[in-house]
């Protein structure tokens, strides 16, 4: 009798249940970015990262893995895998899980593409601790503020100061300074003009498109980060 028990154990367990959820034997919990301790807010925190990051594949046009998450129904909605949001266990949810890299061949946004920061991160894993609230009606729509130490510096630092700054300013222009940099250089003068985009001469050349400067190809940065410095400027280009 114990040994027939045994054998409907073991013929029920291998009878595949028809909804494979994900494999979190493996999980790594101490590799995921802890959650942030602020109160989350869904429009401002949260939305704003499914838009940047996700929404491309998992909104109106597309909907790879047969998933969205563009509206609410569809990110609370159950797929093969089951539930990719659960309510208060970041621990759990696969999306958190997936975006960290900690599901087997499921890193979101798949490799190459832009992937979340930790910080990102820790606001998602937070939002899902905190109840995954997602208010029902329209998301208002947050502009994202742009900081010059987190977001625009270290541009300006890998790109751009080695020719002008301390050592060198070529064209008499140094970007390590506010002072230096807002007063512009000897050929273009004034490069940067707060709340002024059309103005704003340093956007064309980082984008390649200032057909005179100095070996463009050292000018060009990438279309993402062209467009931080855009909205950096059009927000008013502040120093702190
Ligand atoms: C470049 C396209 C792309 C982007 C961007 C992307 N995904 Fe995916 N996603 C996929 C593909 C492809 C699959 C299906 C993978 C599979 O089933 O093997 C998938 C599957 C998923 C699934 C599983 C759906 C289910 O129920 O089976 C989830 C959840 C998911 N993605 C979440 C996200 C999140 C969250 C983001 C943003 C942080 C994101 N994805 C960004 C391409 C993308
Ligand atoms: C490898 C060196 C190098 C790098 C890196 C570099 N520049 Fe330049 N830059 C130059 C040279 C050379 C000139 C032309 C100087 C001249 O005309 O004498 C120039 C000119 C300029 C000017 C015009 C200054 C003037 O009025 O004459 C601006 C603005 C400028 N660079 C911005 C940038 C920005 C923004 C970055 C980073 C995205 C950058 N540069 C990266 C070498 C560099």
């Amino acid at each position: 009798m114990r040994r027939v028990g045994i054998f409907l154990v073991l013929i029920i367990c291998t009878v595949p249940l028809g909804r494979a959820a994900y494999d979190l034997s493996k999980v790594d919990l101490g590799k995921i970015p802890i959650a942030s301790k602020n109160k989350v807010d869904f429009a401002r925190d949260i939305y704003p990262i499914f838009k940047e990051k996700c929404i491309s594949c998992h909104g109106p046009e597309k909907q790879k893995g047969d998933y969205r998450i563009d509206t609410k129904d569809g990110a609370f909605k159950a797929g093969d895998n089951g539930f990719n949001i659960i309510p208060g266990h970041s621990d759990r949810t696969p999306i958190v899980l997936m975006v960290a890299g900690q599901i087997e061949e499921m890193l979101m946004p798949p490799p190459k593409k832009d992937p979340l920061t930790d910080e990102e991160i820790g606001l998602v894993r937070a939002w899902v601790d905190q109840g995954a609230v997602w208010p029902d009606g329209p998301i208002p729509e947050y502009v994202k503020k742009i900081e010059f130490v987190r977001d625009v510096r270290p541009i300006f630092e890998k790109s751009c100061t080695e020719c002008h700054g301390v050592v060198k300013q070529a064209g008499g222009f140094r970007l390590d300074r506010k002072e230096d940099a807002m007063k512009g250089g000897t050929t273009y003068g004034v490069v940067i003009k707060p709340k002024n985009v059309a103005g704003s001469s340093l956007l064309l050349i980082a984008a390649g498109k200032d057909e005179d400067i100095a070996e463009p190809e050292k000018h060009k940065l990438a279309e993402k980060q062209v467009e931080l410095l855009r909205r950096w400027i059009e927000q008013g280009a502040e120093w702190n």
